[in-house]
């Protein structure tokens, strides 16, 4: 363990680093804008996140006009990440048409392991694009470049093959196969855990 974790010297503590994520919105990709969600985006969001088959491999289950209004109000107003715990979610549109196409979210889960976890969610209409990629390289760019996380994991239902496609597409490595480790939906699923460190982030260029 080196001096960034806390650590008592002569006397005095020296802080964690501060790990903290205020981006410059709307923050730019080559084809999209990442930007806070508002209440003009509740249809936009309905059309994807209300489908089973978008919510199939997802920890919730398909949204109602109420539930996306009480998010929006809630746990996607967040605009910064200033404490473990939370998760900043951004809308991604299209900079041509304004279209919302999706939503990407990072979560900071811990400031002494400086860790943290990406999730993303694309509408059908718009799915096959790359898109899914473009959004989350940008979320793993603020949170290795910006917030300084030493590590960023990804985890999904292994039946979830395009979601393993963008992860191994944005560089994360799979470590772990858990074997029917959660009781989810109905039935037993297997779950694939992947993950990035901040010096393979820098080899990427
Ligand atoms: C998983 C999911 C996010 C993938 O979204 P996506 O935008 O299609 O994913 P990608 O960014 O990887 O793009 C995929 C395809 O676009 C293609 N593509 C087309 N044009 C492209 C371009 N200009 N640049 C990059 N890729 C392009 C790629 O070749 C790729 O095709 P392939 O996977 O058949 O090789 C989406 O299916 C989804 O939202 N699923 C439901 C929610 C979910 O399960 N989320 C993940 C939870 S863990």
């Amino acid at each position: 363990m080196r001096a960034r974790l806390t650590v008592w010297h002569h006397g005095l503590v020296l802080d964690e680093p501060k790990l903290e994520l205020h981006p410059t919105y709307p923050v730019r990709t080559e084809r999209l804008l990442l930007r806070p969600l508002t209440a003009a985006d509740t249809d936009a969001l309905l059309a994807y996140r209300s489908l089973p088959d978008v919510c199939r491999y997802v920890p919730f289950e398909p949204m109602s006009r109420e539930v996306i209004a009480d998010r929006l109000a809630g746990m996607w107003s967040l605009t910064s990440l200033t404490d473990e715990g939370q998760a900043l979610t951004l809308g991604a549109e299209l900079a041509e048409t304004g279209e919302l196409v999706g939503d990407v979210v990072l979560f900071l889960h811990s400031r002494t392991h400086r860790s943290g976890e990406l999730g993303y969610m694309i509408n059908p209409q718009f799915e096959g694009k790359g898109y899914a990629t473009e959004a989350s390289r940008a979320m793993l760019r603020l949170a290795f470049e910006d917030l300084g996380l030493h590590r960023v994991i990804g985890r999904i239902d292994e039946r979830n093959e395009p979601s393993a496609k963008v992860l191994r597409r944005l560089g994360l490595r799979q470590e772990a196969r858990l074997v029917q480790n959660e009781w989810f939906k109905g039935e037993w699923s297997t779950e694939l855990d992947f993950a990035m460190l901040a010096d393979e982030w820098r080899a990427q260029g």
